[in-house]
């Protein structure tokens, strides 16, 4: 057995307000079909007004406590990936932390957009493992649906908003995160930015997409002295199934195998791994023993993996 950070626990929260792709023929040019054939996307969660990033975090956050089973007052570190923040500060991170009533420990945002969980798993890994803390949680929390061009129908179609959590716990064990592998590149900084609305280069996005998940989960496994056929579930950033499906195409990875929520969620940022996650681990397809590996691409271009005993 080895320290390790092990999940205890998984939770979710999504905005009611559902914007189908029927809703959204009647915002911009478009047809569902379109959309649908091209993005694998169906419908979108949208924050209601005055519905904050902090807010979804908060609530997926307590559900991710409660499946853990842990009295909330261990929590000494709480990392939210977001790109999102309610306001400049303080810190998405911050308001959960009082939100949940939690007074002890360290709060952090971690900004690295789509790649943006696997970054603040990776982080909170470290930290993990270097003894600053002891149980932590991860949030991966975005409100994207405000700073989308509701006129640029090549964007708008994707994007959705929600919140992923996990209860992550420092202990001798043979399951949790195995391996990270985090990587960036700033010179590809144009093909995805917003200012103050998202604007992207959809096909080199997308081509980078696949080249970086698949390049990085390759890094992660071999961290974990693993091969692609030990991994029993992937959980790719959902950003469109055109991608998930080319990754673990070229991972040669059965696609029985991929784990996608994009039809229901769209992006969502960085709360779409640990939405994806919470819903699989509810629905009881990840099984304890199981290898996991996440992998995800955003802004920066940054992008990154994990390989995780479930
Ligand atoms: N409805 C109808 N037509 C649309 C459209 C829409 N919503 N959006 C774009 N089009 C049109 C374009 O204007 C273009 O028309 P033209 O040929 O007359 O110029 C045509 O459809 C093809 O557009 P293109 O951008 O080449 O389509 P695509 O096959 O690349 O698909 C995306 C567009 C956005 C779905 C795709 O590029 C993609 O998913 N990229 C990755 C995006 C992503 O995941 N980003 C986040 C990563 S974290």
């Amino acid at each position: 057995m080895t320290q390790r950070s092990v999940i205890l626990g998984t939770g979710s929260y999504l905005p009611e307000k559902i914007l189908t792709n029927h809703d959204l023929t009647k915002l911009v040019e478009t047809t569902e079909e379109w959309i649908f054939t091209r993005t694998g996307i169906n419908q979108r969660h949208i924050a209601a007004k005055g519905e904050l990033t902090s807010h979804l975090a908060i609530k997926a956050a307590e559900n991710a406590i409660a499946a853990a089973n842990i009295d909330k007052a261990t929590i000494d570190l709480v990392i939210v990936a977001t790109t999102t923040p309610d306001i400049p500060f303080p810190s998405v991170a911050t308001k959960v932390q009082a939100g949940l009533g939690l007074k002890q420990g360290a709060a952090l945002d971690v900004q690295a957009v789509c790649a943006g969980f696997v970054y603040a798993m990776a982080t909170a890994d470290s930290m993990l493992k270097n003894g600053l803390a002891t149980t932590a949680l991860v949030i991966g929390a975005d409100t994207l649906s405000r700073i989308v061009d509701w006129s640029d129908r090549g964007t708008c179609i994707l994007f959705g908003d929600g919140a992923g959590a996990v209860i992550l716990q420092s202990q001798q064990s043979d399951r949790g995160i195995l391996s990270s592998h985090l990587s960036s590149d700033g010179t590809t900084g144009d093909l995805l930015y917003a200012a103050p609305t998202i604007h992207m280069q959809g096909k080199e996005v997308f081509k980078n997409a696949v080249l970086h998940m698949t390049g990085s989960s390759r890094e992660a496994l071999a961290r974990a002295k693993l091969q692609a056929t030990d991994i029993n579930w992937v959980i790719p950033h959902q950003a469109n199934q055109r991608i998930l499906e080319a990754t673990v195409d070229k991972m040669e990875v059965s696609k029985d195998r991929l784990i996608s929520t994009v039809a229901n969620h769209g992006n969502t940022s960085a709360a779409s791994i640990p939405l994806a996650l919470d819903v699989a681990a509810r629905d009881k397809r990840l099984k304890p023993g199981q290898n996991l590996l996440i992998t995800a691409i955003g802004g920066g271009l940054a992008w990154g993996s994990c390989v995780i005993r479930w």
